[in-house]
């Protein structure tokens, strides 16, 4: 099968196959900066045997590529989030089709920005994902109605001396999703913003968990 044009699916992306079509799929989400080959390692090295998905995000930032606009550091532009979040929705529509990817085991692997935007997929959308592992994330909205997130799996990983993440906002977080009925872990790292060789080694054993 030729690989779809990026235009078809709406988004500049990788897809890499799975070693092994019972393991989960992996939706990759980049931080700010990044691009579709920047996780590609990192989601090898928790998910060996998973298909990897990874858009490119469509908001550039002085060049920086994101996922949705920003007014100022931890300052979301909460009516772009909500359209790129519908946006990315699509998107993953769109892949799972092309690539038979099985939707209903696709898990998120986000990193900071990205993190950000899949937690927004989570609270608008819970249909979208079956849960995610959320790297120094924060809460991008308060949501007027909690969603419904039970079946969902979903770990926190977060630095307890991150400059840019203060440590209420991953306790909102885990308190909105636990509301929701998700089974959520927070684990608390050694650890500024910066992705680190351990929380590979805990999101690899927390995915090892769910099989
Ligand atoms: C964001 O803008 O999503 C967060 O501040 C994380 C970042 O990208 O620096």
């Amino acid at each position: 099968m030729s690989a779809p044009a990026a235009a078809d699916l709406g988004f500049i992306h990788r897809f890499e196959p799975a070693a092994n079509p019972a393991a989960p799929p992996i939706l990759l989400l980049h931080g700010t900066g990044g691009d579709e080959s920047d996780l590609i390692p990192i989601g090898r090295m928790i998910a060996p045997e998973s298909a990897l998905l990874s858009p490119r995000g469509k908001v550039l930032e002085e060049g920086m590529a994101r996922f949705f606009r920003r007014l100022s550091e931890g300052v979301f532009d909460q009516a772009d989030l909500e359209f790129r979040t519908a946006e990315l929705e699509r998107f993953i529509e769109r892949a799972a089709a092309a690539y038979n990817i099985d939707k209903l085991r696709l898990l998120a692997l986000g990193f900071s920005n990205g993190a950000n935007i899949a937690a927004s997929l989570l609270l608008r959308s819970p249909h979208a994902l079956a849960g995610g592992i959320l790297i120094r994330g924060m809460l991008p909205f308060q949501p007027a109605q909690l969603p419904d997130l039970h079946g969902r799996h979903i770990l926190l990983l977060n630095g307890d001396h991150d400059p840019i993440v203060p440590r209420t906002q991953p306790q909102q977080l885990a308190a909105l999703f636990r509301t929701g009925g998700a089974q959520v872990t927070l684990e608390w790292q050694p650890a500024g913003h910066a992705l680190t060789q351990r929380d590979i080694a805990v999101a690899a054993a927390w995915l090892r968990t769910l099989a």
